[in-house]
């Protein structure tokens, strides 16, 4: 099961409704994806009546809506809640993301902005019906996943060879990584990694013909990699996703592989 997490700043009203509602149409399709909720500043909502907005529970009981969470009082975000997430989505990005890099430094560009207003700026109608709309759309986006096998068929050998290069163009400049690389076989390198995914995504098994199995963590042994060195690699991963821009079922599959395997590469 995968999950995605939904911010707000208070965790009473905007990421609640879009939480629930994800639930309840996740269970329908039965898509294998739930969502929790959190908030960036809950101690702003100290004071306000009940756990739970009011117009949110209306807003539930106007669909006619069930879930438990609908009881339980806003919770403050944690880094363990973002490193366990599979997608992390902000409510509204002029509000959320300054507070990301206020508190959540480093994790502002690693999570993805909605723009939906709080009470100060749209009435509950408004900015409800806009997260239902936003939240079928993902659901739906999600329910269109697609297989590591099918991915070759999908970006091709091109897809591949853009993503690696922008990814290799970045290594060079990175004061954790850089040194790690053979500055005299760059090319090299990058040609592993290329045919390394090329195989691991259906595509031709150039990699093993050439390099055998690949034992990624044995051939990592002999590089340091730490949780720095690991964030520094997944964020240039992520950076060459984000230029690669891969239709979004593609990406979300690369990006969980990328983060997921690098994490398993951590060594010290
Ligand atoms: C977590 C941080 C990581 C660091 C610091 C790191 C560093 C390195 C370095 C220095 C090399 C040697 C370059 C060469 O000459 O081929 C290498 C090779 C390689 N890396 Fe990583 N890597 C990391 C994560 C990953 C991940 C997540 C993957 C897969 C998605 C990966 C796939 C590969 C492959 C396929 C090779 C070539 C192996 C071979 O055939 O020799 N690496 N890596």
């Amino acid at each position: 099961m995968q999950s995605v997490l939904f911010i707000c700043t208070g965790n009473y009203y905007r990421s609640r409704f879009a939480e629930i509602l994800f639930n309840r149409l996740a269970e329908k399709t039965k898509l294998e994806w739930r969502a929790g909720s959190r908030g960036l500043a809950t101690e702003m909502c100290r004071g306000l009546p009940g756990v739970i907005s009011p117009f949110t529970v209306e807003a539930i009981a106007k669909r006619e809506l069930t879930c438990e969470s609908v009881t339980r009082a806003p919770t403050q975000l944690s880094v363990e809640d973002l490193n366990r997430a599979h997608r992390v989505i902000a409510l509204k990005q002029a509000e959320h993301r300054p507070l990301m890099i206020a508190r959540y430094p480093g994790w502002e560009d690693r999570i993805e902005y909605w723009h939906v207003h709080d009470l100060d700026g749209a009435s509950p109608e408004v900015a409800l019906s806009e997260i239902e709309t936003n939240v079928r759309d993902l659901v739906e986006e999600l329910s269109s996943d697609v297989s590591e096998d099918q991915i070759y068929a999908i970006i091709g050998e091109e897809g591949f060879r853009r993503l690696v290069a922008s990814f290799y163009a970045q290594i060079p400049h990175d004061p954790v990584i850089g040194p790690m690389y053979p500055k005299d076989d760059l090319v090299g390198a990058e040609q592993r990694m290329r045919d390394f995914l090329i195989q691991r995504f259906g595509g031709p098994t150039r990699y093993s013909q050439e390099r055998g199995h690949p034992r990624l963590r044995m051939r990592h042994a002999p590089f340091a990699i730490d949780v720095n060195a690991r964030n520094s690699w997944a964020g240039m991963m992520d950076r060459a996703l984000d230029e690669a821009a891969f239709p979004a079922n593609v990406d979300q599959v690369l990006r969980k592989f990328m983060r997921d395997t690098a994490t398993f590469m951590v060594n010290r």
